[in-house]
């Protein structure tokens, strides 16, 4: 008959910490500290205490060191319904244009090591597959390769375009789905609507596992801007979200 004694200690601990909780919400509201991670607070419990992704790698993404102008066009198409996903629309839903770009901004700015996801188990062909696309594209489908775009490391450009490295596998080909679905989308023709559905689906599959099996460069940043010299084609028309970093 240990459960009740046990019972009883819990409740009284919840009370305390309770208290202790109004206590430190009267301390905080007298005080008014706004600090920029007590802003981000809504965020990080699911996508970590600085932006490092869940846990798994695939429930929620990583944020810390993408692209800021990427990371502010993603809450904007939350806001504006072009993404979906309910519980980020819900978040996004009151905040102002100000207050979207300090959090990407608080976000693009945490430097953290990435971590590396344990390799999808696939045969050594269907990695072969990947690695072809990734590197040059499927013409027959007149996919163009992930690099001409993502850069040749994979990490990305600043302001817009965001690294295809330290993602799971989980995380990637949800993604590619989700701009076949249109649960990802974007206003006229956007790149990775255009990509993706051109796309075999087991190209999906390879792809995703060759990103995440892939030894990443020393350097994960975003290269600058001036770095991206392959024009884009004429369709990938990028966002037009106001960002001068
Ligand atoms: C309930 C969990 C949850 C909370 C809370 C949450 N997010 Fe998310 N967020 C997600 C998930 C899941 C995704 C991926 C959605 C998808 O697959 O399209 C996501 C995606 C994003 C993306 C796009 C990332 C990318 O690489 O494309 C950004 C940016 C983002 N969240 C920012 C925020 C910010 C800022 C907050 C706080 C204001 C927040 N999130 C709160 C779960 C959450
Ligand atoms: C024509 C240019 C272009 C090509 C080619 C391209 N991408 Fe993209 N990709 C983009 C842009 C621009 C974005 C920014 C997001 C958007 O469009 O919503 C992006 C975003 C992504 C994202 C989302 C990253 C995140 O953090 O959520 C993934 C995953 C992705 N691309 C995978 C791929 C893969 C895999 C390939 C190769 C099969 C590829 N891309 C080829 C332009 C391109």
């Amino acid at each position: 008959m240990t459960g009740l004694p046990t019972l009883r200690t819990l409740l009284r601990a919840a009370v305390v910490l309770l208290a202790f909780g109004a206590a430190a919400a009267t301390a905080s509201e007298a005080a008014a500290p706004d600090t920029m991670e007590q802003r981000v607070a809504a965020c990080t419990s699911c996508h970590g205490a600085r932006g490092e992704g869940s846990p798994d790698g695939v429930l929620a993404p990583r944020l810390a060191g993408k692209p800021v102008g990427y990371l502010l066009q993603q809450l904007e198409y939350f806001q504006s319904g072009q993404r979906r996903h309910a519980p980020m629309e819900y978040v996004v839903r009151q905040l102002s244009p100000a207050y979207l770009r300090q959090i990407a901004e608080y976000f693009a700015r945490q430097d953290l090591p990435y971590r590396r996801w344990p390799a999808p188990t696939v045969s050594a062909e269907v990695l072969r597959r990947g690695e072809q696309v990734v590197l040059h594209g499927d013409p027959g489908r007149a996919v163009p390769s992930c690099v001409s775009c993502h850069g040749d490391k994979l990490t990305g450009f600043e302001p817009m375009m965001p690294g295809l490295v330290g993602l799971s596998s989980g995380y990637i080909s949800n993604q590619l789905v989700s701009w076949r679905t249109h649960t990802r989308a974007a206003e006229g023709p956007y790149c990775m609507g255009v990509v993706a559905n051109r796309m075999r689906e087991s190209d999906i599959a390879a792809v995703s596992a060759w990103l995440a099996s892939h030894a990443p460069p020393a350097d994960m940043h975003p290269q600058p801007a001036m770095a991206q010299t392959t024009p884009l084609p004429g369709w990938c028309v990028m966002g037009h979200s106001e960002v001068n970093p």
